[in-house]
């Protein structure tokens, strides 16, 4: 139980809630949405499987476990995970500090701009600035604190509220979404496929759906690794993975029946929302329905707990890596890579084109790259070791780890490289 709600912790967090609809809407809508469903089951669900056998075959951190399973070559892998770490938190602990900031504004003013155009204007405000900079610090402090303090119990217990209630206030918000008059329009947008769209745009769809679904399932730079390493023999790998990409997805999709109606309400389209989607729309919307300061205070509150979660998945594997590679105590170790992180950061609250820059890198490259590492070492170097693991703790497994290991062989492979081509070439 505690290893689903630290998985599921990890994986619900911005890449839901902020990342998910802004991509949506730059790339399409709905050509957007069922490229990402399609690559969450055929390429998402298998990658997790790969992150899971490494982790609990070996116990180890990420580094350690590659060079266990693997030789030489295989353990730089691991210094890529850190990299990408690093790049990852620091601007996501930004991101995050906006949604501090956006709780406050609800608990001392309230929302009250429906104008698209004022609301615009407040998340300028927010989103850069000396203040936009205070909130990321206490946000890494808050990472630095948990992970110093080796605290488990409090992460599982905040997930175990967090993410119920995130899903009952984003079913409420799409029932709101779904009274409001641009919804029609909006769920056009959003739910039918154009299929010549996506043939025309599959340079860009592509990557951008591959990259979120790594993201979102937080896959790629081993912090699926570490939490699997806790993992008991007779825990059902598939059946765990198919929990954390089911309820990822759901709060993601929800989150577009929320944001899309409001913005076509509100008369923004979709594509030029950028980072301020959510922000905006939110606000729009708990301007206007009743009770929407108090909903809105808990709604982002709760998305700050939700990065959180995830936050802390990303710092333990830069501080596990530390501590067992370099043997550097674990309350050092979290303090120095936290203001590293931290510093990486402040140029990304000073202007958004750091952000579209860290991100890129991140998600287009680094964390496509991981998963292709990780898929190229399990079905090439270790098939036999992966499978073996696999079939442990699933009763009727039929041929599953048979169907697993040719996916992670070739389709994942495939997408992987192509993806990663096109981001560079992007970058
Ligand atoms: N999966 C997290 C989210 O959707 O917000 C973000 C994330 C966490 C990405 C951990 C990568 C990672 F290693
Ligand atoms: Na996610």
């Amino acid at each position: 139980m505690g290893f689903i709600l630290a998985a599921v912790g990890s994986a619900v967090g911005l890449g839901n809630i902020w990342r998910f609809p802004f991509i949506t809407g730059q790339y399409g809508g709905s050509s957007f949405l069922i490229t990402y469903l399609a690559f969450v089951a055929l390429i998402g669900f298998p990658a997790i499987l790969v992150e899971f056998v490494i982790g609990r075959r070996t116990d180890r951190n990420p580094v350690g476990a590659l060079r266990e399973l693997g030789s030489g070559v295989w353990s730089y892998a691991g210094w890529l995970f850190v990299v990408t770490g690093f790049i990852i938190l620091s601007y996501y602990s930004v991101v995050a500090g906006w949604f501090l900031r956006y709780t406050l504004i609800g608990i001392t003013e309230g929302y009250t701009l429906t104008d698209p155009t004022e609301a615009n204007a407040l998340f300028g405000t927010v989103s850069t600035g000396l203040d936009t900079l205070l909130f990321h610090a206490v946000f890494m402090l808050l990472v630095v604190g948990i992970i110093a303090a080796g605290v488990r119990r409090g992460i599982e217990l905040s997930v175990k509220v967090m993410v119920p209630a995130i899903l009952v206030m984003l079913v409420g918000l799409a029932a709101y979404g779904f009274t409001l008059d641009g919804a029609a329009a909006a769920y056009g947008y959003y739910l039918s496929p154009d299929f010549g769209t996506i043939t025309a745009n599959w340079t860009e769809i592509l990557p951008a759906a591959a990259g979120q679904a790594f993201f979102t399932l937080s896959l790629g730079m081993g912090v699926m690794i570490t939490y699997a390493s806790y993992l008991g023999e007779d825990r059902n790998l598939a059946a765990d993975a198919g929990i954390i990409a089911t309820i990822d997805t759901l709060i993601a999709v929800l989150v577009g029946f929320v944001v899309f109606p409001v913005l076509f309400t509100v008369g923004i389209e979709p594509g030029t929302g950028g980072a301020g989607a959510i922000f905006v729309s939110l606000t729009s919307a708990f301007a206007s329905v009743p009770g929407g300061r108090i909903i809105g205070i808990v709604f982002f509150g709760m998305v700050g707990i939700a990065a959180l979660s995830s936050a802390i998945s990303i710092l333990e594997v830069l501080v596990s890596y530390l501590i067992d590679e370099l043997g550097v105590a674990r309350v050092p170790a979290s303090a120095a890579l936290g203001a590293a992180v931290f510093l990486l950061g402040v140029p990304v609250t000073l202007d958004l084109v750091f952000l579209n820059l860290y991100d890129l890198l991140a998600d287009g490259i680094l964390l496509v790259l991981g998963s292709l590492l990780l898929a190229l070492f399990v079905g090439w170097v270790i098939p036999d070791v992966g499978r073996a693991e696999l079939r442990k703790g699933i009763a009727d497994v039929g041929d599953l780890d048979g169907a697993w290991i040719w996916a992670v062989r070739i389709p994942i492979v495939i997408v992987v490289i192509v993806s990663l081509y096109l981001g560079i070439v992007d970058y």
